[in-house]
């Protein structure tokens, strides 16, 4: 084996073996738009159902053999002449025909002795081949199969003509020496290609498809985000990164498409990706804590594996905010759309970071931008005429919202206990009076609008406010978890700005 230059062909199954997902099922339409997806992938063949199954899956199995795609589709079949006419009337390129092949699966499905399925594999692989038909052989359940049997299963196949030879662990119960050794088994045995079908079941499924690359396989059978029976099939995203950038071999997949794919398939079944998925999640580019996100600033590759770029699978590298973040980030992020604070206001916009991370919330970079106008808009902190020290409020369906509040006014502390209308309008009422008491002239405030920066319960608050005094107005923002803190950080942002003019 010339490892290096080995194409390995990529068989996709999420139309077959990913539909049958408990709770999966694709409209015709769907079907169609996957199978284009999966054509301009570059996917080299579409398993496109069984069309034995159904009349409406047997149309949709034509309607996708009539797209004119350059991958070849795939019909699966029993080893029945029924279910194989079936595939031979869709016009399909290739049938798929498997047996089950194991002892428990033998002597409580099909109830057929070795020889009746040895006869019968050969018989159909003989049917599929006299009808012009390429065709691929499953010995279904082939991991937990005797392996001598499993191998002459196999050569009858080949000797019937079957153009390539598929071993299904259908339970997903081998590991990768396991399955190293039987491929090589078979490898060993047969001239034809062999193909690897691998369930999910110990999460092995893609180690499992590699293995078996590396002991001679020349196809791998995966599924878009994995889908599949029980815990799925192998993912053919991480499964062709894995053989592209860890073996090196190729295949004919478009890489920067494989994001956009894994994207579809989430939004037509409804199974989320995880964010900590290889390859797709959101986090499989992301860099929170301050070392890596340094390291990563100055070279991607420190904290990242360098084989694999965000850009050869379509999709971004993120540095999040939250809890570890450094101020190398928040410094980059900002540069970025071209805000320079200074050392104090980096410090001060740190801080209301980390304090967001601290309390669960994933940091935005709308949050962080936001923050930052609000910290670097603020007048530093020893220049402030009026600070907040503490602030509780309280509310309830039988309680009449009232506010307690202490703030230090031009050096001198101040407390004030105001009742409202809702918690806002007591917080503002009370701030407004103790402001009042210590400042000459009224101080109106005339304008008050909120609005949520992200979406979500635990949403920032954008408190935006227009305060008056005398013929002087100003706009000022407040920008905090709690909507009471965002609207007394507003007003207290605009009294400053006001009385320092
Ligand atoms: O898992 C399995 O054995 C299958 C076969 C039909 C190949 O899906
Ligand atoms: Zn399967």
């Amino acid at each position: 084996m010339h490892e290096k230059t080995r194409t390995i062909e990529i068989f996709d199954t999420t139309l077959r073996d990913g539909e049958q997902t408990p709770g999966i099922s694709f409209t015709t339409e769907q079907k169609r738009t996957i199978a284009r997806q999966l054509d301009a992938l570059g996917v080299d063949i579409i398993e496109a159902g069984t069309p034995i199954t159904s009349k409406e899956e047997k149309e949709v199995v034509q309607l996708i053999c009539d797209e004119g795609l350059s991958a070849k589709i795939c019909g699966l079949a029993r080893i029945l002449a029924q279910d194989i006419d079936a595939c031979v009337d869709c016009g399909v390129d290739m049938i798929h025909i498997f047996v089950p092949s194991s002892e428990i699966q033998r002597e409580h499905t099909t109830k057929m002795s070795e020889a009746q399925v040895k006869e019968q594999a050969y018989k159909m692989t003989r049917y599929v081949k006299e009808r012009g038909f390429m065709c691929m052989f499953s010995a279904m359940d082939a991991t937990r199969t005797r392996l001598e049997f499993l191998i002459d299963l196999y050569k009858t196949a080949e000797e019937g003509g079957a153009d390539i030879l598929n071993v299904p662990d259908t339970v997903g119960i081998s590991e990768p020496f396991a399955m190293y050794e039987l491929v090589g088994e078979i490898y060993r045995a047969v001239k034809v290609p062999i193909s690897i079908h691998c369930h999910n079941d110990f999460g092995l499924a893609v180690a499992n498809s590699l293995a078996a690359v590396k002991a001679g396989a020349s196809e791998v059978q995966v599924s878009v985000n994995g889908i599949g029976e029980r815990a799925g099939n192998a993912d053919l995203v991480e499964t062709v990164m894995s053989l592209n950038a860890i073996y090196g071999l190729k295949t004919n997949i478009k890489t920067e498409r494989l994001f956009e794919m894994a994207k579809l398939i989430e939004r037509l079944t409804g199974i989320p990706i995880p964010v900590t998925k290889p390859v797709v999640g959101d986090n499989a580019f992301s860099h929170e804590s301050g070392i890596h996100t340094h390291g990563v600033i100055v070279r991607s590759d420190t904290f990242e594996p360098g084989i694999m770029t965000p850009e050869m699978v379509g999709h971004r590298r993120r540095i999040v905010l939250g809890k570890h973040t450094g101020k190398h980030s928040v410094e980059k992020k900002l540069s970025e759309i071209g805000m320079s604070p200074s050392k104090e206001e980096l410090e001060e916009i740190l801080e209301r970071i980390k304090e967001l991370g601290a309390s669960g919330k994933r940091v935005t970079d709308d949050d962080l931008f936001s923050i930052a106008e609000v910290v670097m808009g603020e007048i530093a902190r020893h220049e402030r005429i009026v600070e907040l020290k503490e602030l509780s409020v309280m509310t309830g369906n039988n309680l009449i919202p009232t506010a307690s509040l202490k703030a230090v006014v031009r050096g001198k502390e101040c407390t004030s206990a105001q009742m409202g209308l809702g918690p806002v309008d007591a917080a503002l009422k009370a701030i407004q009076q103790v402001i009042g008491g210590e400042i000459d002239g009224d101080i109106e405030l005339k304008d008050f609008r909120i609005e949520a920066i992200t979406g979500g319960s635990d949403a920032l608050a954008e408190v935006i406010v227009g305060v008056k005094k005398g013929d002087r107005m100003v706009t000022a923002r407040g920008v905090r978890e709690d909507i009471v803190m965002a609207s007394v950080e507003a007003f207290i942002n605009a009294v400053n700005r006001l009385m320092q003019r």
